[in-house]
């Protein structure tokens, strides 16, 4: 048996007058007008508890979508029990007719679904389109894909034998259930952290961020509809510690499939650390967490490249990937034409809701993100470290807006050049061409992080120079590219240090997380 090649779902560009700008602006006044009341589902059963949490537009925070329920204790224990009780039901399945399904939730996405799971990608989460059709469609249809091709290498991998033995491994799935936790930012990572482990076999307690539960939602019905069993992935959204703890000291819990804040990873790696002496297996824990991104740029970088790049990797998505550039190191002979050419880009984007076609630039996620950031830009304004040289307009009065914004400072380690903003601030230090190496080594031992970075440069020699002394600071590295928009099956995407695990979401590497293989020697 052999799976469909894999190739990358096509990108619509939804250019005005097309089909495609047509479906999304009917998609979209369809969910506008429809408020979804959104249950758990566990064991394939809609389950509401009444205690509930809204789901408004980040660029319109009036606009109610969806009120969610969410997860007390009760809930929380029969989702775990549920995921348990059906593991050998999932786990009888043929591995191929578990790839089935999610090659047929793949397809639902990229025929049925791709306008509507788009749209409350917009609305929900303040996306325009061309960011909502790279994510919530395209990457997400690609993780099901490439995941279920990967599978396929992972099972037929096997050990030599030899005259009068056989040896073989079986891959089998984890012994208990696995504690999917997702972020806000991107539909895909949603749908990929609880589909990964689920193709290997597992079974899942799937809990979506807070501010982010409708696309999740409506994810979890598509896989419905393309044949998921009751109960092989259960979705509680709820507070982070009513579901978490509950699940992290479950003795079953064998492991965690996280993207979220290197606080929130390490506070569970700390839970797990804890209670060590009570699982059945050593939990497998598998997180990508913050970053401090870099674009780090050479004296002989083309500067109109670079301009595109800074703008693109700083802004686009408000900058609330966790792959954004946030900090550039600019040499002293390339800054006063990249500032002016940065200031007219920037000065081009227009800022507004996702309904406008027009606007780049949205609102970010809610009004705690909203209050962080503009603490950030609050405090640079004050500090005699730095300075705004673009942006900085702070308005929530209709929807959480944070104007693109960028920091000059001379202090290398002023706090927006070392903390993670999660936001659209980059800050900019500018050095002295001839310290290009020691500027080098600066912009690596200054950051907690290793997540993406890039290097600009036409002069090969810097090139391998940044790669060499840049070893760990990214686990994706760019040359002469923006460090984001990663693609699945041809940049496989994750980062160590303070970033994580980097077991490579949309690889190999992260599904042999999710099985623990039997090694079977036979004697004839
Ligand atoms: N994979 C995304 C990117 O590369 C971030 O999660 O931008």
């Amino acid at each position: 048996i052999q799976v469909p090649e894999p190739v990358n779902e096509p990108v619509y560009d939804y250019a005005p007058e097309s089909k495609e700008r047509e479906m999304i602006k009917s998609a979209l006044s369809e969910l506008s007008e429809k408020q979804l009341d959104i249950p758990l589902i566990i064991g394939g059963k809609e389950v509401r508890t009444g205690k509930t949490g809204e789901v408004v537009m980040p660029h319109d925070h009036k606009h109610l979508m969806a009120i969610y329920h969410k997860a007390g204790p009760d809930e929380v224990r029969l989702a775990i029990d549920t995921a348990l009780g059906v593991q050998k039901m999932w786990q009888s399945y043929r591995w191929e007719e578990r790839c089935a399904i999610f090659l047929k939730a793949a397809e639902l996405l990229s025929v049925k679904y791709r306008y509507k799971i788009n749209a409350g990608s917009m609305l929900s989460t303040s996306k325009n389109v061309y960011q909502a059709e790279i994510d919530a469609a395209c990457e997400l249809i690609d993780f099901l894909r490439f995941n279920v091709y990967f599978a396929q290498q992972i099972y037929r991998e096997q050990p030599v034998s030899s005259k009068g033995i056989w040896n073989f491994v079986q891959h089998r799935p984890l012994e208990g259930f696995v504690f999917a936790v997702t972020p806000f930012n991107f539909t895909a990572i949603a749908g990929n952290l609880p589909t990964a482990p689920a193709i290997m076999g597992n079974t899942v307690v799937w809990k979506p961020a807070s501010s982010c539960v409708y696309n999740p939602y409506l994810f979890m019905r598509i896989l419905e509809e393309a044949g998921l069993p009751p109960g092989v992935i259960n979705f509680v959204p709820g507070s982070g510690a009513s579901v978490g703890d509950i699940c992290l000291t479950d003795p079953n819990l064998a492991g965690i499939h996280f993207t979220g804040s290197t606080a929130v990873f390490q506070k569970m790696w700390k839970i797990i650390g804890e209670n060590i002496e009570s699982y059945k297996s050593y939990p497998r824990i598998v997180g990508e967490t913050g970053g401090k991104d870099f674009v780090f740029v050479h004296s002989s970088a083309d500067p109109d490249q670079l301009v595109t790049a800074l703008v693109r990797g700083a802004f686009e998505y408000q900058g609330q990937k966790c792959s954004a550039a946030s900090r550039a190191y600019i040499p002293k002979s390339l800054w006063p034409q990249t500032s002016k050419k940065l200031k007219n880009e920037i000065g081009r984007i227009k800022m507004g809701a996702t309904t406008d076609f027009r606007n780049f630039f949205n609102a970010v996620i809610d009004k705690n993100a909203f209050d962080t950031i503009k603490d950030f830009i609050d405090s640079a304004r004050k500090s005699n470290d730095s300075e705004i040289i673009i942006g900085g307009g702070c308005d929530d009065s209709v929807g959480y807006f944070i104007e693109p914004t960028v920091i000059l400072t001379e202090n290398p380690v002023y706090r927006t050049m070392v903390e993670e903003i999660f936001g659209p601030v980059l800050t900019i230090y500018v050095y002295d061409d001839e310290e290009f190496e020691k500027t080098l080594e600066l912009c690596d031992s200054s950051s907690a992080y290793g997540l993406t970075g890039a290097i600009f440069a036409t002069d090969r020699a810097a090139v391998s120079t940044a790669l060499a002394k840049l070893e760990h600071s990214a686990g994706n590295f760019y040359i002469n590219d923006k460090p984001t928009g990663a693609v699945v099956g041809q940049q496989p995407f994750g980062g160590g240090r303070a970033s994580g695990t980097n077991d490579k979401a949309g690889f190999y590497t992260n599904l042999m997380r999710w099985v623990s293989p039997r090694t079977v020697k036979e004697s004839f």
